[in-house]
């Protein structure tokens, strides 16, 4: 959404003949689960990109651990990958709320879910450490704070329109990239109308409009 500062920007822009103003950065909306491991091969091998040219500098990111967990009539969570699954989707979303710095609490779940990917999750307690985070989010996650965070994720997540088909589930300003999420960096480059194009974006890639229909050529995690 332009804001009155970026109008007012705009109408300076008109009298000056330069465009100073800083465009809005890009929107990258990751709906996921902990232990989908589509969603850490997306988040690992893909995502991590963001700290690669700059790309952060252009990118609000917005991570949601739920993915395709269900809220059950008694308020308890059903995860796609058992409980333990809860616990980590938890711990992000605690851990997102605590350090709500993008590169921090990205750095967090990279930690995590590489282990996730190494099947050496026994040790996720360390990526605090390693990543220079105290254990607070493990406080929040005992207070059952974490649990109003994840039922505000849930929410979100139910939210969608149209609705995720699979996680991850990733939009860029809005619009979801369905099967072509893997290319989401041209779809951020192409989004971005600011001046301070990151070299990521050299050159521009290709826009593909034509996404694909069909059924993933990939594995993902549907819901349901
Ligand atoms: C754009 O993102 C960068 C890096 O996350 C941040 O420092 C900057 O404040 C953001 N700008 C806007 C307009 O949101
Ligand atoms: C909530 O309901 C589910 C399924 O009906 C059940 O398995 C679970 O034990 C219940 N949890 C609590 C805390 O009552
Ligand atoms: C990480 O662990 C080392 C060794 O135990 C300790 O010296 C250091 O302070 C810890 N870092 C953080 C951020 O807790
Ligand atoms: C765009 O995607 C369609 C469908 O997958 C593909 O056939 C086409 O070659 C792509 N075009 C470009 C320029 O990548």
């Amino acid at each position: 959404m332009a804001s009155a500062g970026f109008f007012t920007c705009m109408l300076l822009a008109l009298f000056i003949g330069i465009w100073p103003c800083h465009a809005q950065n890009v929107t990258l909306s990751v709906y996921y689960e902990t232990l989908c491991p589509y969603c850490s091969d997306f988040i690992v091998n893909h995502l991590v990109k963001l700290f690669h040219s700059r790309l952060f500098s252009i990118v609000n990111l917005r991570l949601v651990p739920w993915g395709n967990a269900v809220l059950q009539s008694n308020g308890s969570f059903l995860c796609q990958h058992g409980p333990e699954e809860c616990l980590l989707n938890t711990i992000e979303a605690c851990t997102i709320s605590v350090y709500p710095n993008e590169e921090q609490h990205l750095s967090f779940i990279l930690c995590l879910e590489r282990l996730a990917s190494a099947n050496e999750l026994n040790e996720w307690i360390n990526c605090f450490n390693t990543t220079g985070l105290a254990t607070v989010p493990i406080d929040c996650y005992k207070s059952g704070y974490g649990n109003v965070l994840e039922n505000q994720y849930a929410a979100e997540t139910a939210q969608l329109d149209p609705p995720h088909k699979f996680v991850p589930w990733v939009l860029v300003d809005g619009q979801p990239l369905q099967e072509d999420f893997k290319n989401f960096v041209t779809y951020v480059c192409n989004a971005y109308k600011g001046e301070q194009v990151p070299e990521a974006c050299h050159p521009l890639p290709l826009m593909n409009n034509s996404l694909k229909k069909a059924t993933p050529s990939y594995p993902v995690c549907y819901a349901n």
